[in-house]
């Protein structure tokens, strides 16, 4: 079954390399970031592993925790931590969960189609799942194996789901912290004039551009 935005993110507990976690009680009231990798010792994954590593402090400063994910066994992952520190310099700093039964792959939707493939090379794709305080997914990203992601842009899309939690706005192509943003639809103009008290350039009448109201 798919995980759609706004279901709540199923719980569960799972071996990680920083021990036994209950996803729900690890998380508390922080936004999180669960994402899967394809397989331990494998070049793509390599690299990300120690980029999500290397942004951590990014990730502390918007109150997000992250948590990884492959169906590889813990010894394995705790072998490959020397490799990601060689290659990328960044020690792991956050837990990778072993999900060898692949349950919470089924869960959070992260197995590719898997007709005629034999259960033990059946392997998660790249997913990536932004859980809200209220546990409820904001975002979700699914990439090949073959395609790195780009954890600036999990930044981006994280300053933007922050933003657009507290204020009523939306926010436009290529947008990143700092721009100016657009009024949400529902809000009228009588209640921009309060909300907004910067003003507004109405490119459109349903578009009314205004700058970011926490800046
Ligand atoms: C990689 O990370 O490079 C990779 C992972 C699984 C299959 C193929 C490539």
């Amino acid at each position: 079954m798919a995980i759609r935005l706004g279901d709540e993110a199923p719980n569960f507990t799972a071996e990680t390399t920083d021990g036994t976690i209950n996803f729900h009680e690890w998380k508390g009231d922080s936004w999180a970031v669960l994402f899967s990798h394809p397989k331990d010792f494998t070049p793509v994954c390599t690299t990300e592993l120690g980029r999500v590593a290397g942004l951590k402090p990014e990730f502390d400063k918007r109150n997000v925790k992250v948590i990884g994910l492959s169906v590889d066994p813990l010894d394995s992952h705790n072998k490959w931590k020397g490799d990601i520190k060689d290659v990328t310099g960044n020690e792991l700093n956050f837990p990778l969960i072993a999900d060898s039964d692949h349950s919470i792959a089924e869960a959070y939707d992260m197995l590719p189609a898997t007709a005629g493939v034999a259960l033990a090379d059946v392997i998660t794709v790249r997913s990536v799942y932004v859980v809200g305080p209220d546990n409820k997914i904001k975002l979700s990203l699914t990439y090949p194996a073959s395609t790195g992601r780009n954890f600036d842009e999990l930044l981006r899309v994280i300053d933007s789901l922050q933003l657009t939690a507290n204020y009523s706005v939306a926010t436009p192509a290529d947008w990143k912290d700092g721009d100016d943003v657009i009024i949400a639809n529902a809000v009228s103009d009588e209640d921009a004039k309060e909300k907004f008290p910067k003003g507004w350039d109405a490119k459109k009448p349903y578009l009314r551009v205004t700058p970011q109201p926490n800046k």
